[in-house]
């Protein structure tokens, strides 16, 4: 019954279909979709911080100079001088680190409730490309402040793109082929970070990226609608007649109102009681030690630790290689849309968990306790080193046990689940031991006050 004053059907359909952005909606939503434990509302809140990231780039930008004379001093006018610079310095720098935490936890929501399979596969593959867009943005912005974190983080990420090398070096053919060398020089411009590299990250980060991820999201959130809107289980998959569809106007559109007005709040706040780091400026010649790559790439920085190529490009793009073809080889879509794909997915998923923890946590133990190949037999040769180590090992067990748990099944959905779960394990426990417990030359310390003084 329509109670006087709301819309009925015919206007609420009319309010959608004549509002551009409305109609990023359908008319009417699965009830299904409207569970907020399905989604978590986490792909909207990404939107938003994309949102709250542009906003704050341009006013960024109006006070910013990209050159290295300049440009660390125009961060400092902008956070001591301009009104309000601060804050907006703040939201911007917290905005992207929660876009990267999100966008994992949405491909992981996605992941685990099977909204890959049947024709949404194309949907997650420009997932993954949004999500490396979303790293390589925040990466692109890390160098802009040019104090020492940023220019000792940015050298250390673009040594991790020249990883090729350790290979090529082996092959003793580095003076013929140089991948490694042609993508660091790619992507910085030279052999060191200077303003070369300045110049293309900022291109890259306030129009390039940017530009691509708007494009990208207006695919994506296109698709969503071209594949019947979210995925749902299949008891509800063919509900034609749509009696278990809601009118988008108005409860879904105000409910993601109040995530946005959420979103930007929280963002404030954390920007209210916290300042983004600006260290002394940049100074090539004064390394800081650990240099650290930005968080979000130090479990690949962990693994580069034990072999360049190994760590900084096998094992990652095997990891790209894997999120990628997911779709495209499992594709038992009677698992769409149910979390963790019932009991026996849940189960394997808890125990892969436990497999990768140990498996991890026990090379680590291993590794730091009583080192290496190059600790136990000097001259050993760095083929060895760069074949057998935690990276290659880790990897390596995990495709054996997703093997034998689909031979095992004859499930690829139950293979996807042990190697995506193990992976994430493996890399979240790189990422904290790279965070909080390497120091100095990357030894490792239980805390910073252990560190020794340098
Ligand atoms: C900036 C990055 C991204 C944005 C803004 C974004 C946005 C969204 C939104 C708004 C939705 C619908 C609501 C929801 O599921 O929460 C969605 C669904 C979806 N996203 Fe993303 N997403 C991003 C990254 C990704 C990534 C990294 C993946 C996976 C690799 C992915 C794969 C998908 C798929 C397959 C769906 C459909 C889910 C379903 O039908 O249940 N997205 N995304």
């Amino acid at each position: 019954m329509e109670s006087k004053g709301t819309p009925d059907k015919k206007q609420r359909v009319g309010i959608i279909t004549r509002n551009f952005f409305l109609h990023i909606h359908a008319t009417r939503v699965h009830v299904h979709s409207m569970k907020p434990t399905y989604t978590f509302g986490l792909g909207i809140i990404l939107g938003f911080l994309f949102l709250v990231m542009v906003f704050t780039g341009v006013i960024l930008m109006i006070y910013y100079t990209p050159s290295v004379e300049t440009a660390y001093q125009s961060v400092k006018d902008i956070v001591n001088i301009v009104p309000g610079g601060r804050i907006i310095r703040n939201m911007h720098r917290w905005a992207s680190q929660g876009m990267i935490i999100v966008v994992f936890l949405h491909l992981i929501r996605v992941f685990y409730t099977g909204s890959y399979l049947g024709n949404r596969s194309l949907n997650w593959v420009i997932g993954v490309v949004l999500l490396i867009i979303t790293l390589l943005s925040n990466f692109s912005g890390y160098l802009l402040p040019w104090d020492q974190l940023a220019y000792w983080a940015v050298t250390i990420g673009s040594n991790i793109a020249a990883s090729a090398r350790e290979l090529t070096d082996l092959l003793g053919i580095t003076n013929w082929l140089d991948p490694g060398g042609f993508l660091k020089k790619l992507l910085i411009g030279g052999e060191v970070v200077g303003q070369p590299a300045l110049s293309r990250f900022f291109a890259l980060h306030v129009i390039f990226l940017p530009l691509t991820m708007l494009v990208l999201m207006g695919i994506h959130f296109w698709r969503i609608r071209k594949d019947g809107g979210l995925s749902r289980p299949a008891k509800y998959a063919s509900d034609k007649g749509g009696e278990n569809k809601w009118y988008a106007w108005p409860v879904l559109m105000w409910t993601e109102l109040a995530l946005l007005l959420l979103v930007v709040v929280v963002v404030l706040f954390v920007a209210v009681v916290a300042d983004a780091p600006l260290l002394e400026k940049a100074n090539p010649v004064f390394p800081e030690n650990p240099a650290k790559s930005p968080w979000y790439f130090l479990g690949i920085q962990e693994l580069v630790s034990y072999s360049a190529f190994a760590g900084g490009m096998l094992v990652p793009l095997l990891y790209l290689v894997f999120l990628f073809s997911i779709p495209y080889r499992d594709r038992e879509d009677r698992y769409v849309g149910e979390w963790f794909s019932g009991k026996q997915g849940t189960t394997i998923v808890m125990r892969s968990a436990l497999f990768a923890l140990l498996l991890v946590v026990i090379q680590l133990v291993v590794i730091i306790r009583f080192g290496w190949l190059r600790d136990w037999f000097p001259g050993i040769s760095q083929w060895f080193v760069m074949l057998i180590n935690p990276a290659t090992i880790t990897a390596g067990f995990f495709v054996v046990v997703a093997e034998w748990i689909h031979w095992k099944t004859r499930s690829t959905r139950m293979a996807a689940l042990v190697l995506f779960t193990c992976s994430m394990v493996a890399l979240v426990i790189f990422t904290v031991v790279g965070i909080w417990f390497r120091g100095p030359n990357w030894e490792f310390y239980w805390s910073v006050n252990q560190w020794p003084v340098i």
